[in-house]
């Protein structure tokens, strides 16, 4: 029990030891716990993370919070609730007694209520009932929150998917690379929406929206009143008609249904032609691979992730990809499928067994549209997410929000931010007025490595590269008049979690802990 590296906490640590705000992991018998300090107080809890079981050690203290260094979950050192997404479960906590200048970890505390949390005060105001038309990343977040919250009337989830609020990250990731346990795809159990009572409606598509009457209409004819409605439709698929290619000929991943359509013909497959070198592209491209599928990339940009990154990540990305076996063909488009053979602009010919098409997402607001709501390349809301209708809530990837970090309205396509709006968007329905201010985040994975993105630079006059990237050790700084206005790090997850940390401040961010 306990070495050198691995203090065992029932023997005592050295006060001295430990420096303010910093942590160390330790055992309590075979537990793994963190302890943690910050000013003279000290804390002990789970050294796991409940999103994807990261090292929370490695991650960093602000506050009395405790940030993972993977997705930048936060969770109360006090108390050990999950307070921002990507994380939702509870991390345990033990008591700590100080005894002279040592700390002991004693038993473990009772987990406190989470439905609703213990001591929660009653919401400001409780709607006649909740409508979520979505149920994806955002949807689930805020369904969750309201019952943490101590929401105690109907909340009805509608979603066109066929699936209950799954992992979508996964869906190019792991999913394609397994098999994997449906379990691990699942944000929640189905015993979940039974005990929380949340009506979840799946394959089932809302047609239209009535603001005067507070009533959604379903396709199937079906209709909802609401008190309150959160819009968390997200995104759908470009899609890019193949000249001789069916139906079956052409994937597209967005859903856990696509992927698993995938899946089956990755099984049999060889050769594999991928249009579109962005996330999901390459994301699909790299898992690929690892199933030994020979992969050839068709993309119009002259270099991967150029846009978002800049040519130097762009180079990195494309011999990481290289270096597993992929052929590029970029500034190049596919034209038509002949058979087994996809025909380039350039008459390049490739054998392939189908094609992947990433070509990109636009927001489905069509139902925002046509219910007369403020529209502008997304569903334009406030900085409580409010759309132009009052009592109507949007959340996620068809957002449009004032992002008080770059002070420019901006919608992204980041699952981080859309559970963390779907939070907010719930609290505010119940009357809190609490402004979105997080700072964007998302996060890729590609063979080994993984990049962490923080903050929001849609165009930049200077990229400055801290560390090296082909070492997988770097932070990249996008800058523009002078201001980092973002940073992506590869290995540097401390780094991603201080910038982070150090935009909020900048805004003389309210504790957290206020609403958590
Ligand atoms: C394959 C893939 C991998 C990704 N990987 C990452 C990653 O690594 N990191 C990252 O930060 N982000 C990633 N993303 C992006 C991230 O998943 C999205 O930003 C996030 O899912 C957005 O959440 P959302 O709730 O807004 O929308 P979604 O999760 O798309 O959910 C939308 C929901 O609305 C439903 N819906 C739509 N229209 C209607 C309607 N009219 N009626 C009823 N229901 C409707 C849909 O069926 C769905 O349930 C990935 C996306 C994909 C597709
Ligand atoms: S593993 Fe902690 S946030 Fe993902």
């Amino acid at each position: 029990m306990g070495s050198i590296n691995t203090p065992d906490f029932t023997k005592g640590f050295p006060v001295d030891g430990l420096p303010n705000g910093g942590m160390i992991q330790g055992k309590l018998g075979d537990e793994d716990v963190v302890l943690a300090r910050q000013d003279d107080q000290f804390f002990a809890v789970g050294a796991s993370c409940t999103h994807y079981h990261a090292p929370l050690a490695e991650g960093l203290i602000v506050g009395e919070e405790l940030r993972c260094p993977l997705h930048h979950a936060c969770f109360s050192l006090r108390t050990g609730i999950a307070l921002c997404a990507p994380a939702f479960d509870a991390i345990p906590r033990w008591r700590v007694e100080r005894v002279g200048d040592s700390v002991f970890v004693r038993e473990k505390l009772a987990a406190l209520a989470r439905y609703p949390e213990a001591n929660v005060p009653k919401p400001p105001h409780s709607p006649s009932s909740v409508v979520i038309v979505g149920g994806g990343a955002a949807g689930l977040a805020a369904a969750d929150m309201l019952r943490r919250k101590g929401y105690d009337g109907p909340l009805t989830m509608i979603s066109a998917d066929d699936a209950a609020p799954y992992d979508r990250p996964n869906v190019s990731k792991d999913y394609l690379q397994g098999p994997i346990p449906d379990e691990w795809m699942n944000l929640r159990l189905p015993d979940f929406y039974k005990e929380q009572r949340i009506n979840l409606v799946l394959n089932s598509r809302v047609s239209s929206i009535d603001i005067q009457q507070k009533q959604i209409q379903l396709h199937d004819g079906k209709s909802y009143e609401f008190g309150a409605l959160l819009l968390a439709t997200g995104a759908e698929v470009i899609k890019l008609p193949i000249a001789g290619a069916r139906d079956s000929d052409v994937f597209y991943v967005r859903t856990w249904s696509d992927a698993h359509a995938l899946f089956k013909r990755i099984e049999i497959a060889k050769r594999v032609v991928v249009v579109g070198a962005s996330f999901i592209g390459l994301e699909v491209a790299a898992s690929l691979r690892s199933r030994g599928v020979a992969v050839h990339v068709v993309a119009i940009e002259n270099a991967p992730f150029e846009r978002t990154f800049g040519p130097e990540v762009g180079r990195f990305f494309r011999e990481l990809h290289e270096s597993h076996g992929v052929v590029f063909h970029l500034g190049k488009t596919v034209t038509r499928l002949n058979g087994n053979e996809a025909i380039l602009n350039d008459s390049t010919k490739l054998h392939t067994d189908f094609l992947v098409l990433g070509v990109g997402v636009r927001p489905s607001v069509t139902l925002a549209e046509q219910a007369g709501l403020k529209v502008d390349r997304g569903i334009v809301v406030n900085e409580y997410l409010e759309t132009s209708a009052p009592g109507i809530f949007a959340a996620g990837d068809i957002a449009r929000w004032p992002d008080p970090h770059s002070g420019q309205p901006i919608r992204v396509e980041h699952w981080v931010v859309a559970e963390r709006q779907g939070q907010v968007a719930a609290r505010n329905i119940l009357g809190y007025r609490e402004r979105y201010d997080a700072v964007p985040f998302f996060w890729t994975q590609q063979y080994d490595v993984a990049l962490k993105y923080v903050g929001h630079a849609e165009k930049w006059d200077d990229i400055q590269i801290d560390g090296s990237l082909d070492a997988k050790d770097c932070v990249v700084g996008y800058k523009q008049g002078g201001k980092t206005l973002a940073v992506a790090t590869i290995g540097r997850d401390v780094q991603s979690l201080e910038f982070e940390a150090g935009m909020e401040a900048s805004l003389r961010k309210q504790p957290r802990a206020t609403h958590g």
